[in-house]
């Protein structure tokens, strides 16, 4: 569909700064070579004069649109004229109107885009198909792609939803871009602006849903109140077609209501229920749905009164049906209270098919039940979910994330749609017959659905770029365009979504599709590898390594790594049995080390690190190797960015390079507490020789210190060398200084240093007395990751001076001043020949 690219090699110098509000839909101004091409009619025609209808909307984006990015203003009127226009509207309303058209029989939210004759056909067979043909043709026109098109396209799936996790008093669980824009103070944000712009960023990309509110949900969102405001939350989203739904408290009953229970069969219960949903649908009368979290993570739930899932979700489907919506039902239900490491069939990721395989006759037909893409939580590498192999008569929708909870929290560069992929891409094989996930399951073809389809936890919060960061809108724009249409390529979807947030420019497209392809195979690399899991803080905020969290805990997210050997044995044949959940063809290939593949060896198999993969390595030495290769990508990011200079905005090039630098320095963290870690637990050397080697580094430890003493640190391999300095108060000026013993030369000098929230300690670095440059400890105000306040794999960072001429006997010295917590803690200094990561 997307026809011959006109691309220019022209920089078009410095432009405005951006702060990244209107993420993929600038308009940008095309160059005047590409413009002159342009055969665009001389008005436009919207077929519904509603202020409020999607098709009224289409006519004013696409006016916008087209005046921003070719420079012409076209006039919108809504009665059809023999000029030469662009018409949107439905099919009924065209036709009605007396048009003729080629489109064929569209499905539910389908469009028609037809710009072959005089007049260019966008029609839709719903305004919301109406206006996404506006925002498809207006993509083309502002990637310079003028070629005569005539298609139609439907969605793979009727729900398109994403998820937010915002909590009523204006935080969000696991969002990285500030407070909601949606909710305050317990009750809804009266000022709508924001919310009306995501629902417009939301339906360019074809979503259709959006549960505002968190999973974890606080009965407090049902009160008279927050029913008028969430009213209002709706009525700004309508014109965008984007529908708003709800996540329940399933104990709502009794804490909100005052009854004395919550069981799902109790009658006042269920009238309770029933009246909530009748006074919710007259504030919000195309309400799209509720979304459950029960008996999860402390959650209540049907469970507690010997109800079933399907009982306790039967309850809402039928308050919701006479109104036309679905209640979206998680299968994230397990108990992490009594899981329990030291018996070795245990298992979470066998949580989600134990509870839901036996209940697949049960569901009410508009259930819809929610699989995470991974038996366990949006970890960096998972198998497909088995359950969707078992929901043969449930209606089952995937969640992905796009918010990157355990993927770098947009503080590490992470374009997600290469990992979905291998999820969506992925055959279970159901009774021997092809079972694509994506294509064959979720599309709901394999087993004759109607109700299907996807959602995303996106998190935005009120931060201009939306995300926290411009690079990580990639993923938003991906997930959307793969809930259209799974089968779409990675690279067409990030190289559209790259022109259209920066520009034609080639160098900039080839640039950001390289750093963005290497970035998801980066952050395997340097967190966890071969199907382990992302390594981090499990117990806490997911952020930093901290591989020893993993074990020892009822949470199951285990790697059960002991001295000689790592990975949890899911086989049928002597582990938890996890394996023998797929279908026989798969269950069989994941049954066998030989047919496992490497990247998932360690989640099906327990091996010893002397193990031999595929590859030839052996496990630990694939670990060692993985997180240097990974450090090494992540340090090629902010030089690749940097060869942009100029060909982006100042504002948003700046921003990202000092993501992509502080990512590259808590690559090397996260590299070295792994490496060491796993060099610890097996006492197995590197062959390479770099685990615990770092000829190019003084540790703060070894310096001469003033007004500072050693400490260790918890986990212990969270510091170079397992110890730090830190001041002996936490007000007092001190020092840390060193001779260097390197070849004269030009280096780049790094601190290691540690930034916790809850204090702003101040940094200069001196070189003799030079002053090479200062810095504070301010990162919990730069980054958006989960704040911590101990000194750990997560407040870990580095700095880096580039290009300094040094002479051997030259002296470093450290001056700080500590603040608050931050008593000022250095780990080390690496001073780094051209080409070297420490
Ligand atoms: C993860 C996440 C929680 C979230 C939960 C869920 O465990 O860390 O914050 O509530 O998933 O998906 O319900």
């Amino acid at each position: 569909m997307r026809g011959i690219w006109f691309l220019t090699t022209l920089s078009f110098g410095l432009v405005a700064a951006e702060d990244g509000l209107n993420a993929w839909l600038r308009y940008a101004r095309l160059p005047d070579n590409i413009i002159r091409q342009a055969e665009i009619p001389s008005n436009i025609v919207s077929l519904n004069s509603t202020e409020t209808s999607p098709v009224y909307v289409a006519g004013l984006e696409l006016q916008k649109g087209i005046n921003g990015a070719l420079g012409k203003t076209l006039d919108v009127t809504h009665k059809s004229n023999k000029r030469s226009s662009i018409v949107v509207g439905t099919v009924d309303a065209f036709t009605a109107a007396g048009g003729k058209t080629n489109a064929p029989e569209l499905e539910e939210d389908g469009f028609w885009l037809d710009t072959k004759g005089k007049t260019v056909q966008i029609l839709g067979q719903n305004e919301r198909g109406a206006l996404y043909g506006a925002f498809e043709y207006l993509s083309m026109l502002a990637q310079g792609n003028f070629t005569k098109v005539a298609y139609a396209t439907n969605p793979s799936a009727s729900i398109r939803w994403v998820n937010q996790w915002d909590n009523m008093d204006g935080t969000i669980e696991r969002g990285y871009a500030g407070l909601s824009i949606f909710f305050k103070n317990n009750t809804t944000i009266a000022n709508t602006t924001r919310v009306a712009e995501y629902a417009r960023l939301l339906a360019s990309i074809r979503i259709n849903g959006i549960v505002a509110n968190n999973v974890n949900a606080n009965p407090i969102t049902l009160s008279d109140e927050n029913m008028a405001g969430l009213g209002k939350i709706a009525d700004a989203m309508r014109p965008w077609g984007v529908r708003l739904g709800l996540s329940l408290n399933f104990a709502s009953p009794q804490t909100l209501g005052g009854l004395s229970t919550f069981d799902p069969l109790d009658k006042s219960v269920i009238t309770w229920w029933n009246d909530q949903t009748a006074k919710l649908y007259k504030h919000i009368p195309d309400m799209a749905g509720y979304l459950v979290k029960a008996n999860s993570e402390g959650q209540p739930g049907p469970l507690t009164y010997n109800r079933t899932l399907a009982e306790g979700a039967n309850l809402f489907a039928k308050a919701i049906k006479p109104y036309g919506g679905i209640v979206m039902f998680r299968a994230f239900v397990y108990d992490y209270q009594n899981l329990n490491e030291s018996n070795w069939k245990d298992d979470r990721a066998n949580a989600a098919v134990d509870h839901f395989r036996h209940l697949d006759d049960e569901f009410d037909d508009n259930i819809v039940v929610q699989v995470k893409y991974g038996p366990i939580d949006f970890q960096a590498r998972e198998p497909a979910s088995p359950l969707f192999a078992h929901l043969r008569n449930t209606a089952s929708a995937i969640e992905l994330q796009v918010t990157q909870e355990y993927l770098g929290q947009q503080c590490h560069l992470a374009y997600l749609a290469p990992l979905w992929k291998t999820i969506l891409d992925f055959d279970l094989r159901v009774d021997g017959e092809k079972s694509v996930i994506g294509e064959d399951v979720l599309s709901g073809k394999r087993f004759n659905k109607t109700l299907s389809g996807y959602a995303a936890v996106v998190n935005v919060g009120q931060n201009t770029t939306w995300l926290g960061t411009h690079l990580a809108m990639s993923n938003l724009y991906a997930y959307g365009r793969i809930a259209w249409d799974p089968t779409v390529d990675e690279v067409v979807i990030l190289q559209d979504w790259t022109r259209l947030t920066y520009g034609l420019n080639r160098k900039v497209l080839d640039t950001i599709t390289d750093m963005s392809m290497q970035s998801w195979e980066a952050y395997e690399n340097y967190t966890g590898n071969l199907g382990v899991q992302t390594l981090t803080d499990i117990t806490y905020n997911h952020y930093g390594p901290n591989p020893q969290s993993m074990d020892n805990n009822p949470w199951g997210q285990w790697t059960r790594a002991d001295s000689d050997s790592i990975g949890m044995d899911r086989t049928v044949w002597n582990g938890t049995g996890f394996s023998g959940q797929y279908p026989s063809e798969v269950a069989a290939q994941f049954e066998s080390i030989e047919t496992t593949p490497d990247d998932l060896l360690l989640w099906f198999h327990h091996v010893p690190y002397t193990h031999i993969l595929k590859s030839g390595k052996t496990v630990i030495q694939h670990f060692y190797d993985a997180h240097y290769d990974g450090a090494e990508t992540a340090a090629s990011f902010p030089k690749k960015w940097t060869s942009l200079k100029g060909l982006i905005d100042k504002q948003r090039f700046e921003e990202m390079l000092f993501r992509l630098e502080y990512q590259a320095g808590h690559a090397i963290v996260w590299r070295d507490s792994i490496v060491q870690f796993y060099n610890n637990v097996s006492g197995i050397p590197d062959a390479a020789g770099r685990v615990g080697h770092h000829p190019w580094r003084v540790e703060a430890e070894d310096m001469t210190l003033h007004g500072y003493r050693v400490t260790g640190v918890n986990p212990f391999q969270a510091a170079s060398g397992f110890q730090i300095v830190q001041t002996t108060d936490n007000s007092t000026a001190a020092s840390v200084q060193t001779k260097l013993d390197y070849p004269s030369g030009r280096y780049d000098l790094a601190v290691a240093y540690y930034d916790l929230y809850e204090g702003e300690a101040k940094y200069e670095l001196f070189l003799n007395d030079r002053s090479l440059g200062s810095w504070v400890g301010d990162l919990e105000h730069k980054l958006g990751y989960t704040l911590t306040r101990g000194i750990d794999g997560h407040s870990a960072t580095r700095v880096t001076f580039k290009d300094v001429r040094i002479r051997k006997g030259d002296v470093v010295r450290i001056e700080t001043l500590p603040n608050g917590r931050e008593t000022a803690p250095l780990d080390y200094i690496a001073v780094l020949p051209a080409g070297i990561v420490d």
